[in-house]
């Protein structure tokens, strides 16, 4: 498993391979979903990166086109990636690769291309160099002065158990700035953040490893997404 992982990127790194010559044109690459153990081991195989080199794969590769200077998406189209985990960028970027992840938004159809074009070194340095950006808060300063809607802190500390949703905090931190392969949400584009969410309702992201999330948003109301979003993008992190 972890050898072909790394075997088809160095191929398709190396250009012999891309994404045509394996799926298809225009077809789904399909991998196995992940267990714990699978990607504990692809994680620890990674080799070691470096935030100055990232930074060059950052501009090289045209990332900051779409996410921004210093992965702070400027547009509400693109997810912010400053302040993410270097385990949770490395991880999307395989999935991506794998085509684990591909939900039907067209746009995730552009990061496949863009992931099957890095090395495993050019993943590791670019996500050590988003985690090596600080965190920031979205959008402009009134967005911050809104009252804390006490459903949604509720929500976020607690859960609610009528609706076997586990608190988003526990996982996420106090500050949603996230742990290893659990994402840092805290600063993102609301817009991003509510379609992956109802990416996670329809089903059609599900690369994650015992698929949580789909559970936790299964219940969750069109307001509450929305809601949450904004929470979170405003929250400030004290990392
Ligand atoms: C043409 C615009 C574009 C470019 C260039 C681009 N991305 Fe993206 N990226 C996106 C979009 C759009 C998404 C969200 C996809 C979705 O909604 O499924 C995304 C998502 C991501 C994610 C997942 C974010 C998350 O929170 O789950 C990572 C990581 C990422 N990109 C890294 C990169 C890196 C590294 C590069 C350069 C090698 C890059 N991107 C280049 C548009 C782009
Ligand atoms: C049991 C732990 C757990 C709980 C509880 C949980 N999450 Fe998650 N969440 C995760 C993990 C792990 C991922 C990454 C999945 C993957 O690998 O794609 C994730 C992904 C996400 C993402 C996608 C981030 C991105 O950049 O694309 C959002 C948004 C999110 N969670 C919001 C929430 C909210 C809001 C709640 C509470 C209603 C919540 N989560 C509850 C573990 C959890």
């Amino acid at each position: 498993m972890l050898k072909q992982t790394l075997l088809a990127s160095v191929l398709i790194s190396s250009g012999l391979f891309n994404s045509a010559a394996m799926a298809g044109h225009g077809e789904k690459p399909h991998a196995h979903p992940w267990s714990n153990f699978a990607l504990e081991n692809t994680l620890k195989a990674m080799p070691a990166g470096d935030a100055i080199r990232g930074k060059e794969v950052h501009n090289q590769m045209m990332c900051s086109s779409c996410h921004g200077e210093h992965g702070e998406s400027p547009s509400r189209n693109y997810a912010s990636l400053n302040g993410q985990t270097v385990a949770y960028t490395t991880k999307m970027m395989l999935d991506y690769q794998d085509g684990r992840r591909w939900e039907n938004f067209g746009q995730a159809e552009i990061m496949v291309k863009i992931a099957q074009a890095l090395t495993p070194q050019q993943i590791s340095d670019v996500a050590e160099f988003y985690a090596a950006n600080p965190a920031t808060v979205w959008g402009d300063a009134n967005a911050k002065t809104e009252p804390v809607d006490m459903h949604i802190d509720k929500l976020v500390r607690k859960g609610d158990a009528s609706r076997m949703i586990t608190p988003c905090a526990s996982c996420h931190g106090a500050h949603g700035e996230g742990i290893g392969i659990t994402p840092a949400i805290s600063g993102q584009v609301p817009e991003y953040f509510v379609r992956t969410m109802q990416a996670y309702q329809d089903q059609q992201r599900h690369n994650d490893v015992n698929k949580g999330m789909s559970q936790f948003t299964h219940d969750l109301t069109d307001a509450e997404v929305q809601a949450l979003a904004l929470y979170y993008a405003t929250l400030v992190r004290t990392r």
